[in-house]
Order: C-alpha cells, then structure tokens, then sequence
C-alpha cells in the first residue's frame, strides 16, 4: 500500500490523540474545520461523518422522531431513510409518489398533498406529527418545491430534514436549486463524496435553529459513530470545502457550460432524450433541476438503461453512475472536462447508430407502492420465514427490495407483496439491474413476517 499510494497517506492514517483533535469531542483542529465548514454552508454547526450521509440520516431521523412518533416521508427515500425508521421505532406517514408522465423518474412531493395530511391530521386530535423529511435533489437531479414545503412545516412547528446527498455543490452557485439551510431547515446531510470532492464515505451533516439541539445532535452521532474516524476521510472534508468555499463558483460555472453543450449534443442524436429545464421547468412539484445531473433516456433506440450501462463499461470503458429500464444517469462534476464528455457522447452516439431495434420496447411500469399494514421496525423485528418469491403474494415483507442504484425499496417491511411488486422483482432481474436488500442475495427467496 504504501508503495501504491504513497508514504504521505500512510502516515497520515492516525487515531484520536491530543494535538490532532478527536472527532468525538473536539476542541481543536477538528472543531475549526467544522466551523469552517458551518460558516461556508450557512449552518450554525457542521459535523464530520465518516460513514456516509447514510450516518446523517440516521442521526437526522433519530434526533427528530422517537419511538412510535409520526414523520412524514416520500415513499421513493433512499434505503438509509427506511433504515432509519427501522432504527428509531418512527412512523412514516407517505407523501404519495408520483412518476414523470413522460420520462418516468419519480417526482419530488407535491405540496398539495402535504398540506391534504395536516387537514387529515387535525381531524384525528391524537395524531401528533413531528418531523417531514424531504429529499434534494433526487437521484436524477429533481428538486422539490423547498421553500414552499418548508414554511408548511414552519407554520405546523415542525422540524424539517433534508437528505441533499446529491446537492452539496448547491450551497456554491445561484444556478442551482435552493438548499436545505436557505430555506430554514433544521437539519440536511450532504455526500459531499458525490459532488463536493471528498474522499468516499466523507459527508456532512448541517444543523441550525433551535428546534433540535447541538448536544442532542452531538449525542446521537456519538452513539452511531465508530471510536476511530479515519483522519484522511476528515482531512478530505476540509479540503473539499476550502476549495469549494474560495472557488466553488468558478469551478461550478465551468462545469454547468461543460453539461448544457453535452446535454445538446446528446439530443442531437436521433432517438436519445436528455431533459434538461425546459423540459423539466418548475411546476407544482418540481422546483428546480440540477443541470448537471446529465440523464439520457434511451427507449428510442429500442435499448433499457440496463443494456446502455452494460455496453459503455464492457465496449467503451465508460462506467456511468445508475441505469434503469428508461434512462442512463451521469453525474457531471468540476472534475469532468469537455474532454472526458466527449468520450461518453461518442459512445452514446455509437450506441444508438448500432441498435437494431429501432422501436420503444415494451418495459415494465413502475408497480406502485404496495399497502402498509405493520411499522417497519415491527415487521423487520417479527419472527420471519424464508418463501420464494412467486409464492409470496399477500404476505407482508419483512425486509427492503431495492435495485440499487438508486437505492429506493420497491417494498420496505411492513408492506404486503403485490402481483405486481413480484413481477418487477423478477424483470429487474432479469434484465440484470443489482438487487440489494433481500438476505438471499440471489432474490429467489424473499423474507416475510411469519405466517403472514
Ligand atoms: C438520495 C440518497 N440519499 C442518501 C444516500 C446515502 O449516501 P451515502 O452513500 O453517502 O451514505 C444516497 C446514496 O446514493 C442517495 O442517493
């Protein structure tokens, strides 16, 4: 290793002492590199996670709502929310999903519908909501309408949770959709190893106001976090948010020319749509789009995302960041030149002149959310069996099923199999998407509630 990745990395791999600060109670270099990072993301605190903004979710999500409480929640949050409630004992109340009735990605909550469960909520005095988690943006660069949920949860006096582990690079250009600390959040976890250029696993987690405290915040990351945080992910988020705090803007604005000219090259190739704002303008859910979020649907040459994935890593050395039956997603960052793109424009160009299927083929819908009978935590905790998957229709799952990228359960514990959730499983499968979730990691079998 260290002639791999130099004598510098190694010897900079310390634990917790005196002059270096610990991350667990720090006063020192630590504490300023958080405040630091407090003061470049307009926050009133900041802290280090060394294991994801999966970590920050679960604090997040611990901190707000405790066992049996209600928060409110999309269905389509990524795995760490679902984790969460598993962990905290919370109940979710689903904002309903919906789909883009033209590209087909999920769209973010509409607050109509938000504002439907308060009315619902005060027509049953013993339903007290604590907390509405919300998420921006989404994995294919959708934003909500933030500002407008957020004075809903204001006005209702509850705390608002952001998972922006696509949008650390927000907090650096106007270009971009508002952030979580903007709207007045109390609280938004950023991967800033997606877009803010730390090392893998180093995020950070945003905190202001008064409605959840430091210490209690402190208090729940001293309980998920290992006694050992790795200095090169800490010194990662440092630098990361120097450079992005002195010149984020610069770099950010070169990366928004570098996709707008790929996102017009892309559309120029017959049979390939990449949505960009027009497309994607803002309406009453959607509240804005990450332009760099390069999406490319790709049904028009007869292809699913799945197929395109497989053919730019095996025949052009080109690994995208997620497929799916519609689309490929890349993620364009200050790191990616107009150099670079035009290797993936190629290909795609490529691609599309060689399909000979030239007819949408026929993928499957999205199969709904299956209905919720039980608490996550209780059907995850509930004595279980082991079933083949045709032969679980009716039963109620006892653990998350999920293609991951993106990571959203088609069905989370609690929920009861559907027809229609057993033949995307198998589609998913066959059409050689990763399913994560299931304890058989072949997802012939599925876990279910005994006796359900
Ligand atoms: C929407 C969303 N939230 C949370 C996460 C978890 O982030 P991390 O990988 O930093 O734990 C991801 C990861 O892909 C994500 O897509």
């Amino acid at each position: 290793m260290t002639e791999y990745f130099g004598s510098a990395m190694m010897e900079s791999d310390l634990n917790a002492m005196s002059d270096i600060d610990d991350l667990a109670n720090p006063v020192g270099v630590i504490k300023e590199a958080q405040d630091l990072a407090a003061e470049a993301f307009g926050s009133d605190n900041a802290y280090f996670l060394i294991n994801g903004t999966t970590s920050g979710i679960h604090a997040m999500i611990l901190a707000a709502a405790a066992q049996r409480e209600k928060m409110i929640v999309p269905r389509d949050g990524h795995k760490s929310m679902y984790s969460a409630l598993i962990l905290s004992g919370a109940s979710p109340v689903f904002l309903p999903p919906a789909l883009h009735p033209e590209f087909g990605f999920p769209l973010p909550p509409d607050p109509a519908d938000l504002e439907t469960i308060f009315n619902e909520v005060r027509q049953i005095q013993s339903i007290d909501i604590k907390s509405l988690f919300l998420i921006n943006p989404s994995y294919y660069g959708l934003a909500p309408r933030l500002s407008v949920l957020a004075d809903i949860a204001k006005r209702e006096g509850i705390a608002l949770l952001v998972d922006e582990a696509h949008g650390s690079h927000f907090y650096f250009h106007e270009s971009f959709p508002q952030t979580a600390m903007s709207v007045g959040a109390c609280m938004s976890a950023l991967s800033m190893h997606k877009t803010g250029g730390s090392l893998t696993q180093a995020s950070l987690l945003l905190r202001q106001g008064q409605r959840i405290s430091n210490e209690h915040i402190r208090n729940i990351l001293d309980i998920l976090r290992t006694s050992s945080s790795s200095y090169l992910l800490m010194s990662s988020l440092d630098t990361a948010r120097s450079m992005l705090a002195t010149r984020g803007r610069e770099l950010l604005e070169e990366t928004l020319k570098v996709a707008r000219v790929a996102r017009d090259r892309i559309n120029s190739i017959p049979g390939l749509v990449a949505p960009g704002p027009i497309e994607l303008s803002p309406d009453n859910r959607i509240g804005g789009f990450d332009e760099t979020r390069l999406t490319v649907c790709v049904n028009g040459i007869g292809l699913s995302g799945f197929d395109v994935e497989r053919v730019l890593r095996k025949e052009y050395k080109i690994q995208i960041e997620m497929s799916d039956f519609h689309s490929v997603v890349a993620i364009i960052t200050f790191a990616d030149t107009e150099t670079q793109l035009d290797s993936l424009i190629h290909a795609l160009g490529a691609i599309a002149r060689s399909s000979s299927r030239k007819a949408v083929r026929n993928f499957p819908d999205h199969p709904g959310v299956p209905p919720r009978v039980m608490n996550p935590r209780d059907a995850f905790y509930s004595p279980k069996e082991s079933l083949p998957i045709r032969d679980t229709e009716g039963s109620i799952c006892a653990e998350m099923i999920m293609a991951y990228p993106p990571g959203i359960p088609l069905i989370c514990p609690g929920e009861v199999m559907t027809p229609e959730i057993i033949e995307h499983v198998q589609a998913l499968k066959s059409a050689g998407a990763a399913l994560q979730g299931m304890a058989d990691t072949s997802a012939d079998n599925v876990q279910i509630v005994e006796g359900s």
